[in-house]
């Protein structure tokens, strides 16, 4: 039986400031770890491109650990070409500081400002070559959920989106919406990040031709 890979991101990521600090955020990883439990369970072959972690990661996963963004841009974009599924699950640093010091920053009695450049979106990045892929990815709104989480899926070009708010994070469960590129919305109502994971994988595998699709990827087979 073909075993179609998935690529999924998880984690917040890292970005060093000097050799002790680093700016992050709240992402504990477990959205992304539950994803790639579910996807085990379906039979995938799951690569994990992950930050540091605060829950163990699934068994049977290929991990690949980074700590910034940067790093996971460029794990993911050596592991997307025999991808068939992407789900960007990651807290990906949206900022990086323009320099990381060498030494350690001493403390003083002056304000210490930051300069902060973006980082690329992985996600977008990915979709500009997506072919015949399925890609999912998450929006974090505090703002207009709906609208938002749309702008979103078209500028990544995902075919589902879940959006939720933060307080999702670190939450053990949430309310979700989810998205599809036609624009539909579905509330998923209040779920574990499990029971979403198995809602994303069902959406997923309802894609017009998924079947297909996945069956035609090179290096799926392996
Ligand atoms: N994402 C990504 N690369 C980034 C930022 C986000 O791949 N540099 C992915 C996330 O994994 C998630 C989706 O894009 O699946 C949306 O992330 P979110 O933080 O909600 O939105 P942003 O695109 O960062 O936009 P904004 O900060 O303006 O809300």
């Amino acid at each position: 039986m073909p075993r179609p890979r998935v690529l999924i991101t998880a984690g917040p990521t890292r970005e060093p400031l000097d050799p002790v600090r680093f700016l992050s955020n709240a992402s504990t990883g477990a959205q992304g770890v539950a994803l790639s439990a579910e996807a085990l369970r379906r039979g995938y072959a799951v690569d994990l491109v992950h930050g540091p972690l605060e829950v163990p990661p699934p068994r049977g996963a290929r991990l690949y650990p980074v700590e910034t963004a940067r790093e996971m841009l460029e794990a993911c974009q050596a592991l997307h070409p025999r991808c068939a599924v992407v789900i960007g699950a990651a807290a990906v640093s949206d900022y990086r500081p323009l320099r990381r010091l060498r030494q350690k920053r001493r403390r003083g009695n002056k304000a210490w400002t930051l300069a902060l450049v973006p980082n690329e979106d992985i996600l977008e990045r990915l979709g500009r070559k997506k072919g015949g892929r399925v890609h999912a990815g998450f929006a974090l709104e505090s703002g207009d959920l709906v609208a938002s989480a749309r702008r979103k899926l078209h500028k990544k070009r995902l075919d589902w989106i879940v959006a939720n708010r933060p307080d999702a994070i670190g939450a053990s469960s949430s309310r979700y919406l989810l998205i599809g590129s036609d624009g539909a919305v579905q509330d998923l109502g209040k779920r574990t990040k499990a029971s979403l994971a198995r809602a994303l994988f069902d959406a997923i595998e309802a894609s017009p031709g998924f079947r297909e699709r996945a069956q035609a990827r090179p290096g799926a087979c392996r």
